[in-house]
C-alpha cells in the first residue's frame, strides 16, 4: 500500500495552498461542458486545497486525500475534507457519486493491488451513469521517465486499465511535453498528459 509519509513531509514543508490550474482548466472547459450539473462530488487527492474551493459547484463536494497533514491543513468551508485512502476497503456507498474527479491521486498508486482496488471503489461508489474523471501523466512517446512513488503509464496502458474496469471512455485527449514538479524532490518531471472521461454505463 503506498505511503502518506512523503507526502505528509511535503505538506509540512509547503503549508501554502496547493493546487493545479491545469485541473481548474481541465474541469471548467471540459468536464463541466459534458456534466453541467453533478450533484453530489468525489474528489481524490485534495492534498491541503480542494480544487473545488475556486471551481464553486451547487453540489455536495466531498474531498479526500490520506495525508493527516493536508487535511489539517485544509481551509474550513462547505466542502467535506476527510482523510482517507482511495485505496480503503470501507469506501463510499455504492452508487453514492454522479461525478469522481481525480486530481493527480492515481498516479501516486504504484502497485498493481492499490490501483484495482482504487479502480473498483471508484466504479462501486459511482452511480449509473455517473463520470470519472482525471487527468494523468503518462510516457512521452519517444522515451521514458522513471519518478520514484510514480506510476507513469503509456496513454494505452492506462486506456486498458480503464476498460477493464467496465468503464466507457467518452473524453481522451494526449498533449504532449508537460511539466510537473515532484513534491519529494522538487524536480520537474517531462512527460505527457492525458484527460480522460469515463462513465459507468447502466
Ligand atoms: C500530486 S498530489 C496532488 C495534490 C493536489 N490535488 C494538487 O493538485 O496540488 C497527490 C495527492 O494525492 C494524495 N494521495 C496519494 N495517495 C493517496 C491515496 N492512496 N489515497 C488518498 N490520497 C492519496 C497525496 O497525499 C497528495 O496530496
Amino acid at each position: 500500500m503506498n505511503s502518506s509519509l512523503p507526502f505528509d513531509r511535503f505538506y509540512r514543508e509547503h503549508s501554502e495552498k496547493q493546487f493545479s490550474s491545469s485541473l481548474k482548466q481541465f474541469f471548467q472547459s471540459v468536464v463541466l461542458q459534458r456534466l453541467p450539473d453533478p450533484q453530489n462530488v468525489l474528489e481524490l487527492g485534495c492534498g491541503n486545497y480542494s480544487l473545488f474551493e475556486e471551481c464553486k459547484l451547487n453540489a455536495k463536494i466531498t474531498a479526500i486525500d490520506f495525508s493527516p497533514v493536508a487535511i489539517d491543513q485544509a481551509p474550513k468551508s462547505n466542502i467535506i475534507y476527510q482523510m482517507r485512502s482511495i485505496t480503503d476497503e470501507i469506501f463510499f456507498s455504492e452508487g453514492e457519486f454522479d461525478l469522481i474527479f481525480d486530481s493527480h491521486c492515481m498516479n501516486c498508486l504504484v502497485e498493481h493491488w492499490d490501483r484495482e482496488r482504487a479502480f473498483n471503489n471508484i466504479f462501486k461508489t459511482l452511480k449509473n451513469d455517473g463520470i470519472f474523471a482525471g487527468e494523468f501523466m503518462v510516457q512521452p512517446i519517444n522515451g521514458k521517465v522513471e519518478v520514484p512513488l510514480k506510476m507513469i503509464k503509456t496513454a494505452r496502458e492506462l486506456e486498458e486499465e480503464i476498460l477493464s474496469h467496465k468503464f466507457k471512455i467518452i473524453y481522451f485527449m494526449i498533449s504532449k511535453d508537460s511539466s510537473f514538479v515532484d513534491e519529494a524532490n522538487g524536480e520537474k518531471i517531462f512527460c505527457d498528459v492525458l484527460r480522460v472521461m469515463a462513465k459507468k454505463e447502466s
